[in-house]
């Protein structure tokens, strides 16, 4: 048995340990804002938190997240704080457009904001690389730079 906290709760799975993560969060635990896209950790769908830290879950076996804490999209804003701010940013920007790569963007931009929280373009692409079929990349950019500032507390 594999026991793990996912968005502050504690949880645990009793079936293969080699189980990917993301077949536990979407088929075990029905938390499906986390998407399938390529399953072998090249498109971004299925980015997850891990301790704070951004990680393709199709490509990580449960057993390597045993006592520790994952956060999806549905746990990436608390409750009582309304939308995180790059949740905020994204509908201002109206990014999505299919919508399917759009959880594992912004758990991938809410990581990257931590690391560079006042990027550059370059930083962007360099390290957001998740893949959108719809080419919503001008969209995305924009959104990830006025994330930066809501974080900042820069409102304009
Ligand atoms: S589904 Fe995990 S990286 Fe594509
Ligand atoms: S919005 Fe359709 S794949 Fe990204």
């Amino acid at each position: 048995m594999v026991s793990f906290k996912i968005n502050f709760e504690e949880v645990s799975f009793e079936g293969d340990s080699d189980t990917p993560l993301l077949w536990v969060i979407r088929d075990h635990l029905r938390l499906t804002g986390t998407k399938y896209g390529c399953g072998v950790g090249q498109c971004g769908a299925c980015t997850v938190h891990v301790d704070g830290v951004a990680q393709r879950s199709c490509m990580t076996p449960v057993s390597g997240i045993a006592g520790r804490s994952v956060t999806t999209i549905e746990g990436l804003a608390p409750s009582d704080a309304g939308l995180h701010p790059v949740q905020q940013a994204w509908l201002e920007h109206d990014v999505p457009q299919c919508g399917y790569c759009q959880a594992g963007q912004i758990m991938a931009t809410a990581d990257f904001l931590q690391r560079f929280p006042n990027p550059t373009d370059a930083q962007i692409d360099a390290n957001v690389t998740n893949i959108c079929r719809c080419g919503t990349y001008v969209r995305i950019r924009k959104a990830i730079h006025r994330a930066a500032e809501l974080t900042a507390g820069e409102e304009s």
